[in-house]
């Protein structure tokens, strides 16, 4: 056990449902140990421009049930700006800060687990619908997308049905097919598309024609925005740019599908994109537990003196797992068993 005085924290990338719950979680536990939380404003950016104050008992109040993030986010990669390391580095100093809780995904969890190089302690809370940081069974956030694809797929089954229509939905997951997968099985989606698979449109057309053999004339299809046909090998993005980190702004697969399939096809079709509506909102009942329980160990963690670590679910415990395996091992696979069942269901 050590003697901490004072910790940072951050909440950085794209926000995910259950961020409000962790950083309630890491405030009382660490006010009930005598230690003072400084939340830094908008991930690293906040440390950057030594954007920060106390967070107190009130600061923190009626925030659980929030979505997004009180602290705002950003996408901001101290490494990637002349000097800002240093001023990152500076500013933990100046603020005599013991330690740094950083919530995010692999990005902002990257840059955490970078300053350690720099004698900065860091302990890694996994927030990011996409669920790809490695080493956790689950991330925050991801529960909670989870619950709106597979609410908003029960919604597009109905219309889909009455119109025998073809429903695309296109869901995030960069490089990911989690949310795709776990929420399209979760909704009952007839054809499920993710990034680590290349598609062919053929098959999804045979498989729509299958069904309508069957007697079904409408059909579920969900997409991921990373996923790609394998004639096209590459993914369809919205514009050239990219963030700090490097990532391009992706979008659009879902129509892109939609017109491929159109021209082989004698259905109506349909496409929904979900977007942020999956990011945003009430955190579930699971996101707020795990939040509250990688808060309040994320805390135990920096009384311990451990650093360089994450606050990882594993067989429903939270454990701390090193930070290398968990940036050197995402995106985290899609499981095998999981994957094959999406050509179950149809
Ligand atoms: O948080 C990750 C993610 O949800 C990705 O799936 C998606 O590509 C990205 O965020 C888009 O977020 P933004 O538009 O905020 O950069």
């Amino acid at each position: 056990m050590i003697n901490l005085k004072k910790i940072g924290l951050v909440t950085g990338g794209g926000d995910s449902p259950g961020i409000n719950a962790a950083i309630r979680a890491v405030v009382r536990k660490a006010m009930s140990e005598g230690i003072e939380i400084m939340g830094f404003k908008n991930g690293w950016a906040g440390l950057l421009e030594n954007d920060g104050r106390t967070l107190n008992r009130q600061d923190v109040s009626g925030i659980l049930p929030v979505g997004g993030t009180m602290l705002g986010s950003s996408r901001t990669n101290p490494f990637s700006i002349e000097g800002g390391a240093e001023q990152v580095i500076e500013n933990f100093n100046d603020n005599d800060l013991d330690a740094i809780i950083a919530i995010g995904g692999d990005d902002t969890l990257g840059v955490a687990h970078k300053l350690k190089d720099h004698g900065v302690k860091t302990i890694g809370i996994p927030q990011t619908i996409d669920n790809d940081l490695a080493e956790t069974e689950y991330s925050i956030g991801f529960d909670s997308a989870l619950t709106q694809v597979s609410k908003s797929l029960d919604r597009l089954h109905t219309t889909a049905s009455s119109h025998h229509r073809v429903m695309i939905l296109e869901v995030m997951g960069r490089d990911s097919g989690w949310i795709a997968l776990l929420g399209g099985l979760a909704g009952g989606a007839d054809v499920i598309l993710v990034p680590e698979e290349p598609f062919d449109v053929s098959e999804i057309k045979k498989r729509i024609k299958e069904r309508e053999a069957a007697g079904k004339f409408f059909s579920l299809v969900v997409i991921a925005e990373g996923a790609a046909p394998s004639e096209l090998d590459q993914q369809i993005t919205r514009d050239s740019g990219t963030d700090s980190f490097g990532h391009v702004k992706l979008g659009g697969i879902g129509h892109y599908l939609s017109d491929q399939l159109d021209a082989i096809l004698n259905m109506p079709i349909r496409v929904t994109t979900l977007a942020y509506l999956q990011r945003g909102g009430e955190p579930t009942a699971f996101d707020r537990l795990l939040a509250t329980r990688c808060g309040v160990s994320a805390v135990e963690f920096c009384i311990d003196g451990k650093n360089d670590v994450m606050t990882a679910l594993k067989a429903n415990r939270v454990q701390p797992v090193s930070m290398e395996k968990v940036i050197s091992n995402s995106p985290k696979e899609l499981e095998d068993h999981l994957l094959r069942m999406k050509d179950l269901f149809y």
